[in-house]
């Protein structure tokens, strides 16, 4: 029996599968009693009984038609050599990558490194297929990840308009490429039945430095997952132009961010969508939410779509309106 998502994909329209990024995390509770007592984030991450226990919290409070495992894009980095830690009301911070260590990093090293998330994904497997559910693996982007190892934390607010194209960032791209996929593929092997690509601040770049930066290295990782005939989800953060993304990529799922139209993406994209909703509604009043779920609910009504937020859950979201808008696309029953 296929899932909802793999239904959505094939064109047999049921129901529209909801699950939402950032769904395990800071606006739980029961996330945040485990996190207090366990203060450091990678270490967190690399916890198999732990990890697990955090991917089930939303499916056992909400029953989201899918997991997202809970890790980080910056175990990528990590497990590369560079150290990378997370301050309260900070974010993540990284430490000078050190060339020599990733020019000698050997793939089984590496993939020891990251072992504990595979064994997660084969811990909650079994349990989210005997409920018909996905298991969604993921990776950063490549372009996000050179931001946050060059850059060494979040590069909000910064302008990256002349971002060099030279042989430094290009050895760091080609050994993302390889890494990227050694840990797609060994989440594949452990059992995710969808990769989600996280190009999160793809936003940030010129039209003209795309093509180098974000279609081609995720288009390589897209053709990857293609072989191994898992599905590909990419969320390409405020890019202005997703048809033409789409075009270069070729996914199976394009998830959008809130400030794109979707009546735009409904017209000229082909291919499943995902998202959209301003994780700030979710701060909202119930009639506000209803509002302006419904909305996206209409625009796709009778496509293939899935329902998600424009950007990650934002911790201070009350989970009784995340319950709330559960409820509110599982009720939707058409215009
Ligand atoms: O629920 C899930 O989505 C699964 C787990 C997950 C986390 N991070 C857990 C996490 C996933 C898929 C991510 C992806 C991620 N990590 C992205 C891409 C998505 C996005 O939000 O744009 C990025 C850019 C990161 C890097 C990162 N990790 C940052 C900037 C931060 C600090 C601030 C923040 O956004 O929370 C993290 C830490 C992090 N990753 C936390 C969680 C639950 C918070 C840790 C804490 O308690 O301090």
């Amino acid at each position: 029996m296929n899932t909802l998502i793999q239904n959505c994909i094939n064109k047999k329209l049921s129901k529209t599968p909801i699950w939402l990024m950032r769904q395990a995390g800071r606006y739980l509770p029961e996330f945040r009693s485990i996190r207090k007592k366990n203060q450091d984030f990678i270490k967190l991450c690399l916890n198999t009984k732990l990890s697990s226990e955090i991917t089930m919290q939303p499916i056992t409070r909400f029953d989201f038609d899918a997991a997202i495992i809970f890790s980080d894009i910056l175990l990528v980095p990590y497990a590369l050599g560079q150290q990378v830690s997370f301050e309260k009301n900070f974010g993540p911070n990284l430490q000078k990558i050190n060339l020599k260590t990733l020019n000698e990093i050997k793939k089984e090293d590496f993939l020891k490194k990251l072992d504990p998330v595979y064994k997660t994904i084969k811990k909650i497997k079994t349990k989210l297929s005997v409920n018909n559910k996905d298991t969604i693996g993921f990776v950063g982007a490549p372009w996000t990840l050179l931001l946050y190892m060059l850059n060494r934390k979040s590069p909000k607010g910064a302008n990256f308009n002349v971002f060099p194209k030279d042989k430094h960032t290009n050895d760091i791209m080609v050994k993302l490429d390889k890494f990227l996929k050694i840990h797609i593929e060994a989440q594949i092997k452990s059992g995710v039945s969808i990769i989600q690509i996280f190009d999160s601040w793809a936003g940030l770049l010129q039209e003209k430095d795309l093509e180098y930066f974000v279609y081609k290295p995720i288009k390589s990782l897209v053709d990857f997952i293609k072989q191994k005939k898992t599905v590909s989800i990419c969320f390409p953060r405020n890019i202005n132009n997703y048809k033409k993304f789409v075009e270069n990529v070729n996914p199976d799922v394009i998830s959008i961010d809130y400030n794109t139209d979707p009546t735009i993406i409904r017209d000229t994209v082909d291919i499943t969508v995902q998202g959209g909703l301003d994780p700030k509604i979710l701060l909202q009043n119930k009639e506000i939410i209803r509002n302006e779920v419904t909305k996206y609910l209409k625009t796709f009504d009778g496509k293939r779509y899935i329902f998600n937020l424009g950007h990650g859950v934002l911790p201070n979201t009350n989970p009784n309106m995340v319950k709330y808008l559960v409820d509110v696309v599982r009720s939707f029953n058409g215009k």
